[in-house]
C-alpha cells in the first residue's frame, strides 16, 4: 500500500490523479476529509491524520510500505515532517519515504528553506528507512499567483532581477514521485528536479504575451516592497523572509541549474514553460 500525504496540495493532488489514472491503489492521509474528497474525488480511501498530532499517524500507516511526504512551507515544517518520519519508522511496515524537498537542500545552508529541507532529509536518512529525496526548483504553477495583476494591469511583480531559473512543472514532480513509489531502483537517491531551460521573469512575461496575444511585462521590485506585498497578501513573516532569500539567490544566478533527472527517471522529457502555458492557458486569459 502507498500512502499519499499532501493530497489537497499542488504536487499531492497531481500525484493522486496520476496514480488513479494508472490504476494503482493508494490511500490518502489528510487533515480535512471533505477537502480531500474535493481534491481526489469519491472512491479514494482517506484516513484523517495531522503531522502535528503524532497519535493520529499510526492508523494512516497501517499496511503502508511506501509514503509520499510533503507539507506546506512553514516555520514548523521540520518538526511536522519529522513526526511523520518517526511514525513511519515506528510502524514496522513502512520501508520507503519519497520526500518533497528543494533544490540545494543542505542542513547547513544559509537559506532558511534549503536548510529546513536539508535537516529533514538528514533525519530521514538517519531513520533507517529508505528514502528518495525529490529536490525541485521553483514550480511553474507559482506563476498562477501572478494572474490577478496580469489580468488587471498586464504586469507582474517580483524581486528577482534578471536571474534565470529552471522552473519545473509540478506535474513532472508528481511523475517522478509515481515512479519512485511504484518501481525499484530509486531507493536512497536524491533527484535535482528542474525544467528543461532556465528563464528570467522577463522571458516568462514574453512567453505569456505570446500565448495570450496581449502584452504582459515583468516589473523587478525592491525586496522591501515585495516583502510588504507578501505580508499584505497574508503570508507569514517567516515564509515572506524565506522567499525573499530565495529571490535574492536568483538574482545571483543560483536558480539556473538545469538537470535531466526528470527524463532519466520518467523516460519522458520534462514539460517546457510553453507546455505549461498551453495547458494552463485558461488561468491567464479568463
Ligand atoms: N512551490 C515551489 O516552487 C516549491 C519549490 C521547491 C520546493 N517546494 C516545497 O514543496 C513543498 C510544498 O509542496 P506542494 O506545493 O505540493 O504542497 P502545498 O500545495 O503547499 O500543500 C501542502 C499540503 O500539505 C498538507 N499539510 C500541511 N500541514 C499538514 C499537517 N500538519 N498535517 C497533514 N498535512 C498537512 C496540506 O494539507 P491541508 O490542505 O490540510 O492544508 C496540503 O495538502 C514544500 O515543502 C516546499 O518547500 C516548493
Amino acid at each position: 500500500m502507498i500512502l499519499v500525504t499532501g493530497a489537497t496540495g499542488t504536487t499531492g493532488s497531481l500525484l493522486v490523479r496520476q496514480l488513479s489514472a494508472a490504476g494503482i491503489s493508494f490511500r490518502i492521509m489528510a487533515r480535512d476529509r471533505a477537502k480531500a474528497v474535493r481534491a481526489a474525488g469519491e472512491g479514494v480511501e482517506i484516513v484523517e491524520g495531522d503531522f502535528s498530532q503524532p497519535d493520529s499517524l499510526g492508523r494512516a500507516l497501517e499496511e503502508v510500505e511506501r509514503v509520499y511526504l510533503v507539507s506546506s512551507p512553514n516555520e514548523h515544517g521540520a518538526e511536522l515532517e519529522k513526526n511523520m518520519i518517526a511514525a513511519c519508522a515506528r510502524s514496522g511496515g513502512t520501508k520507503h519515504v519519497v520526500k518533497v524537498s528543494v533544490i540545494g537542500a543542505d542542513p547547513n545552508s544559509q537559506f532558511t528553506l534549503l536548510r529546513q529541507h536539508g535537516q529533514i532529509e538528514k533525519y530521514l536518512e538517519d531513520s533507517g528507512l529508505m528514502f528518495t529525496h525529490l529536490r525541485p526548483n521553483s514550480f511553474m504553477q507559482n506563476t498562477l499567483m501572478f494572474t490577478p495583476t496580469i489580468q488587471a494591469q498586464g504586469a507582474f511583480y517580483a524581486p528577482a532581477g534578471e536571474g534565470r531559473v529552471s522552473f519545473i512543472d509540478a506535474r513532472d514532480i508528481a511523475s517522478v514521485a509515481a515512479v519512485a513509489l511504484t518501481e525499484t531502483g530509486h531507493e536512497n537517491k536524491a533527484y535535482n528536479l528542474t525544467g528543461p531551460e532556465a528563464l528570467s521573469y522577463t522571458d516568462v512575461a514574453s512567453k505569456i504575451s505570446n500565448m495570450t496575444g496581449r502584452e504582459v511585462i515583468y516589473v523587478d521590485v525592491p525586496a522591501e516592497a515585495a516583502r510588504e506585498g507578501m505580508m499584505q497578501a497574508g503570508l507569514s513573516a517567516w515564509l515572506t523572509d524565506a522567499l525573499i532569500e530565495v529571490y535574492g539567490s536568483w538574482r545571483t544566478g543560483a536558480g539556473a541549474e538545469v538537470t535531466d533527472d526528470i527524463s532519466r527517471v520518467t523516460k519522458r522529457p520534462a514539460h517546457t514553460f510553453d507546455d505549461f502555458l498551453r495547458n494552463y492557458s485558461g488561468a491567464f486569459t479568463s
